[in-house]
């Protein structure tokens, strides 16, 4: 089935590019490029409708004392006969040189430099050109790269490195076209000192698990990868460090610091089931494997869904799996993102709101539906905070497609994404039927995989698909206003107001009755998430005593119930709380629990400020580039 659609997509690329400038590999698949107005990414200077990357093969060595990849990328290309130039992106590489497949010198420039998006790195073509080299070195401060002394390790004995690609930062890494909707196959050849590993986000050439790789008498240890699907460039990924790995199931497994492996391990055991319930709902895995690597805790995000290897942080291990739709989330992404990909960043609810979506269908297969009903339910809260925050429901900002030109797309990073993106899928769930949708959700996904879209794209495969001209449902769907227009349109499924009665009953009764007890031993996290989340955000000293006694939030070791314990202390200026909330802010730099808290301490000056001043001075060493230049801006 893949194999016919890719045929498909080659030519739709052979239609728009002539024929004779098919890339020279033969072996690789050509994704199509879109050329409508709305699939031009302006976060990319690259022009592929002149000139376009179809595969990237790096051969890189990873220096830990210079910080710095260094080595060569060698492009093939796919272009039009009168193109005279092609247009990479690049954000701080050094180049040292560009040449042609036949070694010959390439002439190359670059443009004008922007903060956010780098600069164009402009690369003269010869007639005949259909491959280029880089040979290039980053830069320590290259912004996807993370590099960690022993010290910021579990093992404390041996650096680790890892990227971080989403959204624009792998062109401070990778010379290629940095746009969601430019899909290149790619390998890489890795030289890393020995005993470290390297795994990136493809099969590596070998058996499942290990690698061909030699130790050189040098003291170097090489790794091949290769991805032979077109996959959008963000998801090239790499790690370093001292890893080991620990098979799941048939197809599934962790790579983790040797410390970090077993509790990682047990916190995993669904991982195989889960692939498995994933199939049953969207179709055949496409990728192979199903790895994940648990980073050490400067990872800035929970997840990330790097084909055939997710990256998370470990705060995701709470020793109870009850943090684990976040592995159905980044496993989701496998068929939405990672198959269908959006084609600019305008339109990442269709990565980010499609995979919330099917996240908690996977949970539902897995854990039941009262489960899933109650992560809906948490997302319905989050929604309506969003909102909020984008300035209520006339916010541009809380349109589906939205308008991030001369912005950066982190700024799309936010639940109007996620849940609002998620709610409308429900919405056209509930008018259709499951049954119907599913087919429709399933359809969608082959017949766009490996290809970028857009939401016109979407709206319009649906309407083929799944309303197929009945005027009535189309009116009911009110499918427009959903992805162009701000606010919840009031079709929305309601939140179950059933699905945490007890616990909403708890909150009801907390100034009467204080502290749940009792019932708090026998609710689930997410039960003791909507509690806290649902508390009034005004709360005296006694009664926050009272909390943290009866229930004993300082000392969970679960992430996400110490966070929003903190955030709702830290707005009270609850004191008592201050050793536990330095311990957290040092001890991990994950962007979702470090900004909030940050942000709220220092916009108290006499007494939070102080505090952000103290952790952060302390912090800041252990946090990833992405998340200290959010923290630096609040002059700390
Ligand atoms: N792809 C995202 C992470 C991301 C988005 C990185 C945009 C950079 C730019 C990933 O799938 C994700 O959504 N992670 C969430 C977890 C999820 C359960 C909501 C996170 O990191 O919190
Ligand atoms: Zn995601």
């Amino acid at each position: 089935m893949i194999r016919t659609l890719l045929l498909a997509a080659s030519v739709l690329t052979l239609a728009a590019v002539p024929a004779t400038a098919q890339p020279s590999g033969g072996r690789q698949q050509v994704a199509p490029v879109l050329a409508t107005a709305d699939a031009v990414d302006p976060h990319s200077f690259a022009r592929p409708r002149e000139a376009r990357v179809s595969n990237v093969a790096l051969d890189l060595s990873v220096d830990f004392a210079g910080r710095t990849v260094a080595g060569t990328a060698t492009l093939d290309i796919v272009r039009r006969p009168t193109a005279r130039e092609i247009v990479l992106d690049r954000k701080g590489y050094d180049v040292q040189s560009v040449t042609d497949g036949a070694g010959r010198k390439l002439a190359f420039r670059f443009g004008p430099a922007d903060k956010d998006l780098g600069t164009a790195f402009i690369i003269g073509l010869r007639p005949d050109t259909r491959q280029v080299q880089v040979r290039y070195r980053s830069r320590p401060d290259a912004s996807a790269l993370q590099w960690l002394s022993p010290a910021q390790t579990a093992g404390k004995r041996q650096p680790f490195l890892f990227s971080q690609g989403q959204a624009i930062e792998n062109r401070s890494w990778v010379p290629t076209q940095d746009s969601p909707g430019i899909r290149q196959t790619w390998s890489a050849r890795i030289r890393v000192p020995a005993p470290l590993t390297a795994v990136m986000s493809a099969p590596s050439e070998g058996v499942a698990g290990s690698f061909i790789q030699a130790t050189l008498p040098t003291g170097t240890r090489t790794f091949h990868f290769r991805m032979d699907h077109p996959v959008a460039p963000y998801l090239i990924a790499i790690a370093v460090g001292d890893i080991r790995f620990q098979q799941l199931g048939p197809r599934t497994g962790v790579w983790a610091e040797p410390a970090t492996l077993p509790p990682a391990a047990r916190e995993l055991v669904d991982t195989e089931k889960m692939v498995d319930a994933a199939e049953r709902l969207f179709g055949p895995y496409p990728w192979g494997r199903y790895d994940m690597i648990v980073l050490p805790p400067s990872f800035p995000y929970g997840g990330m869904e790097n084909p055939t290897l997710t990256f998370l942080t470990p705060t995701f291990i709470a020793g109870d799996r009850s943090l684990v739709s976040l592995i159905a989330h980044e496993l989701a992404h496998s068929w939405s993102g990672n198959l269908a990909t959006n084609a600019t960043w305008a339109d990442f609810w269709l990565n980010e709101g499609t995979t919330t979506y099917a996240e908690r269908r996977i949970v539902e297969a897995l854990y039941g539906p009262r489960v899933a009903r109650q992560q809906v339910a948490l997302g319905i809260d989050s929604l309506g905070k969003a909102v909020d925050d984008a300035s209520g429901p006339t916010g541009a900002d809380t349109r589906l497609h939205i308008d991030l030109r001369g912005r950066r797309p982190d700024e799309g990073l936010t639940d109007i994404a996620y849940e609002k993106g998620a709610a409308f899928l429900r919405t056209v769930e509930a008018n259709v039927g499951r049954e119907r949708f599913d087919v429709f959700m399933r359809g969608w996904f082959t017949r766009h995989a490996f290809q970028p879209v857009t939401s016109a794209m979407f709206l319009a495969d649906l309407r083929q698909h799944l309303v197929r001209g009945d005027t009535a449902l189309e009116r009911r769907l009110q499918l427009d206003r959903w992805v162009y227009k701000p606010g919840i349109p009031d079709n929305a499924v309601p939140a179950d107001r059933q699905a945490f009665a007890a616990v909403d009953a708890a909150v009801a009764a907390f100034p009467r009755a204080g502290a749940p007890v009792a019932a708090w031993a026998g609710w689930t996290t997410d039960e003791r998430l909507r509690f806290l989340q649902r508390l009034p955000r005004k709360q005296g000293a006694a009664q926050l005593a009272a909390l943290d006694r009866g229930l004993r939030l300082t000392d969970t070791g679960n992430s996400e119930l110490i966070f929003a314990w903190l955030d709702l202390a830290v707005a009270n200026r609850y004191q008592p709380a201050v050793p536990a909330l330095e311990r957290f802010l040092t001890s991990q730099g994950r962007g979702k629990f470090v900004r909030p808290l940050y942000k709220a301490l220092a916009a108290d000056p006499s007494w939070g400020r102080p505090l952000a001043v103290r952790f952060y001075r302390q912090a800041r060493p252990l946090y990833h580039p992405l998340v200290t230049r959010d923290l630096d801006a609040l002059k700390l």
